[in-house]
């Protein structure tokens, strides 16, 4: 295959990212994790799988960065996950210092790559491997949009019965329970404004379960947080990425004076095609819509303060 994709952080998401980039034989996939012998087994086990599943991209993993040499995405996954009773904010500390080790021979092997950062606390990690790798932002983006948008049109599906694929939904501010607007407004089923189909306090209640999405599975699975989901995004990004698709997904990007914003990463619906971020659309939102989104970006560049980057 003459496309690669590098995944950092061979745990959970990584792993289950690679499984699914693998099979769609998107790209071949190198899992790098400082646990190299999980990372290798991995990779051997999903290889092993290959002829019962019918794919034949190349899984390799380690830990020795060469091997991701003039990969086209590297996605990072890589640090510490949620526990019940954990804030996303608090894995901020471990995970800053992970993404800027990273990064740096990220950088050094694969200097015309695209970056993907799930790492969590996103609004914060994105913003840091920018700094760090001093790439343009059509090269760095965040994955957050595309998950939290994924359960919102998932739980609207189940509440109509309809098939998941016709509900279009968008979530756009800050990956936290806090900081994240699920909009009505912009979501529809076949193109029917969702409005039609459910009553006002329905759609209250769907919102309120889409912002606490990632808590209800933390608090389920007890030792982790969630994977088949934010895995299940990162592939849609990387797809879109890589056979320049210019697919509309909600990404984590940073804001140059869109929506009135500037210097922080904020989900935001974007053109993804085979340059990274092509496009930002700057679509229309209410005085309502459009104050929840400042507030979102003040609570960003709040932590962005405390934690002095
Ligand atoms: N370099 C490479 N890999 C690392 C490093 C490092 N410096 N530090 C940690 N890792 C690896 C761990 O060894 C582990 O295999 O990152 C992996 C993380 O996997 P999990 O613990 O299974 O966590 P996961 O559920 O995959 O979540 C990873 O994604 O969605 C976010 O909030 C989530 O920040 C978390 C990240």
């Amino acid at each position: 295959m003459d496309r690669k994709v590098t995944i950092v952080g061979a745990g959970f998401v990584g792993a289950t990212a690679a499984q699914r980039i693998a099979e769609k034989q998107l790209a071949d996939v190198v899992m790098l994790d400082i646990l190299e012998g999980m990372a290798k087994g991995k990779a051997l086990d999903m290889s092993e799988s290959s002829p019962w599943v019918g794919f034949n991209t190349r899984i390799s993993a380690g830990q020795d960065y060469a091997l991701s040499a003039d990969s086209d995405v590297v996605v990072i996954t890589a640090g510490i996950a949620r526990k019940p009773g954990m804030s996303r904010e608090d894995l901020a500390a471990t995970n800053i210092k992970i993404i800027k080790e990273i990064i740096q021979p990220i950088v050094k092997y694969s200097p015309q790559a695209i970056l993907i950062i799930v790492t969590n606390p996103l609004d914060v990690t994105a913003y840091v491997a920018k700094q760090v790798s001093g790439w343009p932002r059509e090269r760095v983006l965040g994955q957050s949009g595309a998950l939290d948008s994924s359960r919102f049109r998932t739980f609207i599906a189940q509440e109509l019965d309809v098939a998941p694929q016709d509900v279009q939904g968008l979530v756009m501010g800050g990956h936290s329970d806090v900081g994240m607007i699920p909009l009505a407004s912009h979501t529809s089923v076949a193109g029917i404004p969702v409005s039609e189909l459910l009553d006002r306090a329905t759609i209250e209640r769907l919102i309120e379960r889409t912002k606490r999405g990632g808590t209800e599975i933390v608090q389920l699975l007890e030792k982790g947080s969630a994977y088949y989901a934010p895995s299940a995004a990162i592939t849609a990004m990387v797809e879109s990425i890589l056979l320049d698709q210019k697919r509309i997904i909600s990404s984590s990007v940073y804001l140059e004076g869109e929506y009135g914003l500037r210097d922080l990463y904020l989900d935001v619906p974007v053109k993804l095609g085979r340059r990274g971020l092509e496009e930002i659309i700057e679509i229309k939102l209410s005085t309502p819509e459009h104050e929840a989104l400042q507030q979102a970006a003040g609570r960003i560049r709040q932590t962005l303060d405390k934690l002095q980057l």
